[in-house]
């Protein structure tokens, strides 16, 4: 039945289904969704961007957020629901779960139904076909090739890889334990609500300084008639402010009176959870403007008007790191160079918009919600909303990608304040356009530098100076003002350096955390001079940066000895391809015409965890009566795989299989604080803690066996054995309050030190390196940039999981591609996934990984971070390719081709 009166009729995942044709024009991805219960459907954009909703109508992938009910009247659609009763669909599934083609996954259905309409014409599809099929889905993880490789490796019957021996996961290719729920439509912030309660919807600014005042409030929400609260600033009943770090908490999460950047939150609408229209466009606000100030040259000109009164010159913060006499050492060296470099906005872009729900259970409010940072949301939530942290619970939903900005509280507060208020759940999703205007964004930086190094090429001296625009409020600001000048050297001896960094408010998007906290924008400037340098040197740019790589027991800038230096076997790695790229591109330039090729290198060095500040995680174990260890790991994983790294390291650290162990995912309530998902910390930091909780756990298994410290455990249902001979009888032995025989909790906090006025001292324990290397075409009439190939080396200390290491580098890449090539976020311009592009699949060129091992004594058997240090070479490699093919210094980015095409006049001149 196609059609009966009054109601549309169509088959859903094999099954009819007819619903009240209500409103036909209403979007198929709000009826899947909203009245039929499939959320595997995701919805990233609302406007035929992204492709995360896309569905098979009769057979066809269409985008189900563009296609009205109606349409699919008599007809055959499959969400990602339904695809597992497709033929074919189990080899599809393995192999994104044999590849790591899934990081967060709320690409993954929409990816999978899309490759499903391909394998159906084309069961064997080339890279190039499954490029063309997959190019309208989005993807901001993974980088895209593990998904190609997927696609075209899907014709293979799964081979079960035979699972790693007791003690023996770490180093394996693992599939990432989450995986399976990925492919299935796993479950997001928008994708759990308690039903009965009330839809939120934020009213925000559209200037970027204004003053304002309501109007008749009360009188608006009886004439809608399906408003359950309008919250103001005046109903928050604790401390209205929040923020990242203790002594820079000042974004009001509902603003008083006057907003300073445009997107920013001034009143809440509980609307009635029924399906019913939510228009706010009429909300009774009276705006204000005030003259803004949009950049940083504005806002530290004498007499600029303040943003905030004890901020003197609009200045946040300035980090420096001082060391020997960089002026003097620069004046007398036998080459120098240098330059300024203008980076912009970069937008997160991640494929799910902030989204979560709240409810009360007992006294205690829950919030499920994506986020980065579960503790860090309870306690601002809680002193928001003024309830002790205890009355709060934060349970972190799938994250559909992070990138550092959802370390910031959104959308929590303002649901808790909504279930407090109305006494109702609640629940909220930012519209992509909201999600782009009001998160925190990439400071975009201005750098001067000068570098200079003797007759050798050995370098001499670095003078670094960075004014990064940190917008309205401090977030991260303070964290990347302190981070850059530490980091702008690159992975090299630089024996004088001065080197600043300071943080500037303008009425600008609030910047904050994203990948790499200022470093990658810092390693552009640098990186780009020491080509130059290298040239004026007479030397090979390459041999440049061997000549002056850091080994151990060399001091970096803040005077601190290097131990565990990887750069030189990561540069080691890129000389043979290198040497091949060169020549190619000389054999390609010598064809003549229009199209130049080139090649390009630039290095990275990262450290991992918070900047001389403590940044402990804890985690807890527990050996059940039923023989089971429980691992409580409150790391977020964000797609970068937390989840599945934590648990090989903790069961390696205990000896047993990691099949023996259950998973605790994050929970306030039920986790310990393992710290945020952040600045490469996770796989080091909780890594270290997991190592140490699983070490004491096993000591404590192999006292009650009253056996030594070599005792091989294997767990047996109801018993733990021994060596294959001592047994332990679990049932015997007493449970505590949490239901374990055995419990451990063990901490782990990097030892580092405080940095001094100079900036001296030892502000991280471990650094994690790499190399990258670029080859592209120019075509210089157009200016157009193609990318060839881009070789990767990266020093990891061990790879815990190679196949979700070599995703964290690809798709660290594709993000330092959009950095370099294309991403330029611009307030109320591009605020949408058609004006602001991030790489696609065309744009990701083969990626050719190598996974450096330089063990570090501080690291989890030896692993460092590796998620922000992937993106950092990214762009200056590509830039200094394009230099190399046509001699243009691309200073501004993103390059687009018209800075390409000027850069390149510019160097003919
Ligand atoms: S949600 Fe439909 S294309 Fe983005
Ligand atoms: S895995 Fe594709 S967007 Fe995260």
């Amino acid at each position: 039945m196609n059609r009966q009166a009054g109601m549309i009729g169509f088959t859903l995942n094999g099954a009819a289904v007819a619903l009240p044709v209500g409103d036909p024009t209403r979007r198929l991805s709000d009826v899947l969704r909203e009245t039929l219960g499939l959320t595997g459907t995701k919805v990233g954009c609302d406007a035929g961007d992204c492709g995360a909703c896309t569905v098979l109508v009769g057979g066809e992938p269409l985008c189900a957020c563009l296609t009205p009910v109606a349409r699919v009247a008599g007809k055959e659609v499959t969400t990602v629901e339904g695809l597992g009763a497709r033929a074919g669909h189990a080899r599809l599934e393995a192999a994104f779960l044999r590849h790591g083609a899934a990081q967060c996954g709320i690409c993954t259905p929409g990816m999978l139904v899309a490759a499903t309409a391909l394998l159906d014409e084309t069961p064997r599809p080339t890279e190039a076909e499954a490029e063309a099929a997959l190019g309208g889905v989005l993807c901001r993880c993974t980088g895209y090739r593990k998904i190609i490789a997927a696609v075209c490796d899907a014709w293979r019957e799964p081979e079960t890889a035979p699972a790693p021996e007791a003690g023996q996961a770490v180093g394996c290719r693992i599939e990432r334990l989450d995986g399976a729920a990925k492919a299935a439509g796993d479950l997001f912030g928008a994708d759990v609500w308690r039903p009965g309660g009330v839809v939120v919807h934020t009213i925000r600014s559209p200037h970027a300084h204004a003053a304002f005042a309501f109007g008749d409030l009360a009188g608006w929400a009886a004439a809608r008639g399906n408003v359950a609260a309008v919250l103001t600033a005046a109903d928050i009943p604790g401390r209205n402010a929040f923020g990242t770090i203790p002594a820079f908490v000042d974004q009001p999460a509902l603003a008083e009176g006057h907003v300073r950047f445009r997107g920013e939150a001034v009143a809440l609408v509980a609307f009635e959870d029924d399906g019913g229209d939510h228009e706010t466009s009429d909300f009774p606000i009276r705006w204000t403007p005030r003259p803004t100030l949009d950049a940083p040259e504005a806002a530290e000109a004498p007499g600029a008007a303040l943003l905030f009164d004890d901020r003197p010159g609009n200045r946040l913060v300035e980090g420096r790191v001082r060391r020997g006499d960089a002026q003097g050492a620069l004046a007398s060296s036998a080459h120098r160079v240098e330059g300024e470099f203008r980076t912009a906005f970069v937008e997160h872009a991640y494929i799910e918009p902030e989204a979560g729900a709240a409810w009360m259970e007992g006294d205690t409010l829950v919030i499920r919600a994506c986020t980065q940072a579960p503790m860090m949301d309870r306690d601002e939530t809680a002193a928001i909303l003024a309830l002790p942290p205890e009355r709060v619970r934060i349970i972190p939903s799938a994250v559909g990608g992070g990138f550092g900005s959802k370390l910031d509280v959104s959308l929590q507060p303002l649901l808790g304040l909504a279930v407090l208020k109305t006494g109702r759940p609640a629940r909220m999703t930012y519209s992509r356009a909201e999600s782009m205007a009001s998160t925190t964004k990439r400071h975009p930086a201005r750098m001067r530098v000068a570098v200079g190094c003797d007759a050798e090429g050995r370098l001499t001296a670095l003078d670094f100076e960075g004014v990064f625009d940190t917008g309205a409020y401090a977030s991260w600001g303070p964290t990347v003002a302190n981070r850059v000048p530490v980091h702008a050297t690159g992975p090299y001896r630089v024996p004088h350096v001065l080197a600043r960094a300071r943080a500037i408010h303008t009425n600008n998007p609030v910047s904050g955390a994203f990948r790499g906290f200022g470093v990658p924008q810092a390693t552009i400037a640098v990186e780009c001079l020491y080509d130059r340098l290298a040239d004026m040197a007479g030397m090979d740019r390459l041999a440049f940066r061997l000549a002056n790589a850091f080994r151990d027991g060399d001091r970096t800038a803040t005077g601190q000895v290097v131990q565990g230096a990887g750069i030189v076997p990561c540069l080691e790695a890129l000389r043979e391809p290198w040497t091949r790229a060169l020549s190619d591109a000389v054999e390609a330039n010598a064809r003549g015409g229009i199209t130049r090729r080139g090649v390009g290198i630039a290095s990275c060095w990262y450290g991992c965890g918070n900047t001389a500040l403590p940044n402990p995680s804890t985690i807890r174990m527990g050996l059940t009566r039923e023989g089971r260890v429980v691992l409580h790991q409150g790391a977020t994983d964000i797609g970068q795989g937390s989840n599945t790294v934590i648990a090989q390291i903790a069961a390696d650290a205990v000896g047993v299989r990691l099949s023996a162990i259950d998973l605790i995912g994050p929970d306030t309530a039920l986790t310990p604080d393992a710290g945020k998902t952040s600045a490469s910390r996770q796989t080091y930091v909780t890594g270290r803690a997991a190592e140490a909780a699983g070490r004491a756990l096993r000591a404590a298994i192999l006292r009650q066996a009253n056996a030594g410290e070599g005792g091989r455990i294997t767990l047996a249902p109801g018993a733990v054995e021994i060596d294959g001979a001592r047994r332990i009888d679990l049932a015997a032995l007493p449970e505590d309050a949490m239901g374990y025989v055995v419990m451990v909790e063990e901490s782990y906090d990097p030892p580092t030190s405080p940095l001094d006025a100079d900036g001296q001292g030892a502000p991280y324990a471990v650094y994690g390196f790499g190399a990258q290397m670029v080859e592209l075409e120019v075509d210089t009439a157009l200016g157009t940039v193609r990318l060839l190939k881009i070789t990767a080396a990266h020093d990891v200390g061990r790879a815990i999981n190679p196949t979700l290491a070599e995703g964290q580098i690809e798709g660290g890449i594709a993000q330092g591609i959009g950095l370099a090539l294309m991403e330029e976020y611009i307030p109320g311009r591009t605020e949408n996934l058609h004006d602001y592009l991030i790489p696609t699949f065309g744009d990701v060129p083969p990626v050719e990984s190598h996974l450096i091992e330089v063990p570090h004594p501080e690291g989890p058997f030896g692993a460092k971070g590796l998620g922000e240090h992937v993106l950092i070479p990214t762009a200056p490699a590509i830039l200094n390719a394009i230099r190399h093919a046509t001699g243009a210094e691309v200073t501004r980015l993103p390059a687009l081709p018209h800075r390409v095409l000027a850069a390149i006049r510019e160097a003919k001149a």
